[in-house]
């Protein structure tokens, strides 16, 4: 299929009940295991790209690659921007043909972080891409983005709502709940609540940032209570260094690359399988495509 917008596939899996799995790529085998696992389960996909690793790879090989893996397969794939504050990024993904992007304000002044958002949500609208914004302060560490422990912030109700107002098409909204990036140290305290009050007032697609180490019992608590993207990133990570590292001390004499590959794509496949399974959107593809 060509790739696929997320705004629609995120108001059915809102609708339906289920998530759909958002992983950072890190390179076309870490696309490769996505979307071959997606396939496998006749699943939806979300592709997305840290600003770090666009800078690493560039816009269009990262473009052509995710295209040319969703075009060839029989399930939805969109290409999201992650947390992005550079609105030159923002629009260099939109002219490569990223169908969606966040812009992360979340480090600004309230007011601020709404007079951006609405400007870059116009200029999304405009171009018919999908719009990810962020309220409030997820903690921890993504790439480029270092939010410590004392700065994290829940997001405030009221400016949830007055957020979600005055950006009706969202394809997704990003309130800071309590969960964190990277490898949680302690027990994530997720506001439940908050989540519930925010997913039922505004009625959107709630993005639940920081999926690593969460347990099925929290990713299946959040989705029943709203989110429909769940992020994924530091555990992807692991097991790319870890399905390579692993062959190396297994068979400290193999000279050939290639099953090295091939080792990192099976460990980060078999994640993503497990995680789409637990989100409940296996065999959820055509459902998401209709949008
Ligand atoms: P983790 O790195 O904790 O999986 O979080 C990913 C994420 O939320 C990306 O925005």
């Amino acid at each position: 299929m060509p790739l696929a917008p997320m705004a629609p596939m995120l108001r059915s899996a809102r609708r339906s009940g289920y998530a759909i799995a958002a992983y950072n790529m890190i390179d076309y085998n870490s696309v490769r295991s996505m979307v071959a696992a997606a396939v496998d389960l006749d699943a939806p996909l979300i592709v997305q790209v840290s600003v770090k690793t666009v800078r690493h790879w560039g816009y269009r090989p990262i473009a052509s690659w995710v295209r040319a893996l969703a075009e060839d397969a029989p399930v939805p794939v969109a290409l999201h921007l992650d947390h992005c504050t550079d609105v030159a990024v923002i629009r260099d993904c939109i002219d490569a043909g990223w169908t969606s992007v966040m812009y992360d304000g979340s480090s600004k002044p309230f007011e601020e972080n709404l007079a951006t958002s609405s400007e870059i949500y116009a200029l999304t609208q405009a171009a018919g891409v999908g719009l990810e914004a962020e309220i409030g302060a997820i903690g921890g560490v993504e790439d480029d983005k270092v939010v410590a422990g004392d700065a994290a912030r829940l997001a405030d109700f009221d400016e949830c709502v007055s957020f979600c107002e005055a950006m009706p098409n969202l394809a997704v909204f990003a309130p800071a709940i309590g969960t964190a990036h990277g490898m949680y140290r302690g027990e994530p305290v997720i506001d439940y609540t908050l989540l519930e009050r925010v997913a039922k007032t505004t009625g959107m697609p709630i993005a639940l940032h920081g999926g690593t180490g969460l347990t099925e019992q929290q990713f299946k608590r959040c989705i029943g209570l709203g989110c429909a993207k769940v992020n994924i990133s530091t555990m992807h990570k692991m097991l790319f260094i870890k399905g390579f590292v692993d062959l190396a001390r297994d068979k400290p004499d193999l000279g050939e690359p290639l099953p090295f590959i091939a080792a990192q794509h099976d460990a980060m496949k078999a994640d993503v399988m497990a995680m789409i399974k637990t989100f409940g959107s296996a065999g959820k593809a055509a459902d998401a495509a209709a949008g």
